[in-house]
């Protein structure tokens, strides 16, 4: 293969993709690619713009005509759409709300997909999404498929939240738009949040951050060290 190698992590909303994924790329020194972010980002400038999120045609105008970077060396990962720093503004509830409507149009992910391909056609990446081992990366060398109850995943959402003093949100409501998102995410008709066949499953309830990541790196060491 005439590239670094690529690892692909894909699981439901707080099941600790985002976090683990940066701990593997500084320790692994791989490239590290949030693709959740980009559907944020995409999902921030439609709301801005004021068009009607379900107007897929001028949502397609919009999306075609934009311009993503990423910062992932930054803690949160910086991105920018147009030129404008969106790294706070994509956290919004809003955005939250909104993000899986966007990232269902078939034009979105065409678009963002080819991004992503792009950013990884040299490998050397570490790649977290939806669909990076089913359809974005799909001869990834590891593909990691993490869950976690929606109770822990909630449990985590909020503890989150009251650590950036935004406690005013309840664990149920927390629970109630994760199982909403996590339908929304696998039942769409393109690239459906799903695990791969050939993905290894970590179930994460109860482990810490530390342990997750190690096992991903022995896994990636087994993984790749035929490679030379
Ligand atoms: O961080 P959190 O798990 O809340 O979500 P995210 O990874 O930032 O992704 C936000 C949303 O983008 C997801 O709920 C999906 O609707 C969409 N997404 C996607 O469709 N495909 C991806 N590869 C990544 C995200
Ligand atoms: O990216 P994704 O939505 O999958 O999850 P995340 O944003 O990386 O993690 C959600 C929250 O769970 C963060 O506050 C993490 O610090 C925390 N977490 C945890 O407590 N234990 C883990 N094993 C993984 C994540």
């Amino acid at each position: 293969r005439n590239r670094q190698p690529i690892l692909a992590i894909d699981g439901p909303a707080g099941a600790g993709k985002s976090t683990v994924t940066r701990q593997v790329a500084e320790r692994l020194n791989l490239l590290f690619l949030d693709t959740g972010a980009m559907y944020r980002a995409v999902t921030w400038l439609v709301l801005e713009s004021g068009i009607d999120i379900e107007d897929e045609p001028a949502v397609a105008e919009l999306v075609h005509q934009c311009q993503i970077e990423l910062v992932p060396q930054k803690d949160p990962l910086g991105i920018l759409i147009n030129g404008r720093d969106v790294t706070a503004e994509i956290r919004s509830s809003q955005v939250t709300a909104n993000v899986s409507a966007i990232a269902a149009q078939p034009v979105v992910r065409q678009c963002l997909v080819e991004q992503q391909q792009a950013y990884g056609r040299t490998g050397g990446v570490v790649a977290e999404g939806r669909d990076i081992g089913t359809y974005v990366f799909p001869d990834a060398e590891l593909k990691i498929f993490l869950t976690a109850s929606v109770k822990e995943r909630s449990q985590r959402r909020q503890l989150e939240l009251q650590q950036k003093g935004l406690a005013d949100i309840s664990l149920e409501q927390i629970e109630q738009e994760i199982a909403e998102r996590d339908h929304k995410d696998s039942t769409r008709s393109i690239a459906p949040l799903r695990k791969a066949p050939d993905a290894i499953e970590i179930q994460t309830d109860g482990l810490t951050i530390e342990q997750v990541t190690e096992q991903i790196i022995r896994l990636y060491h087994q993984k790749t060290s035929h490679l030379t």
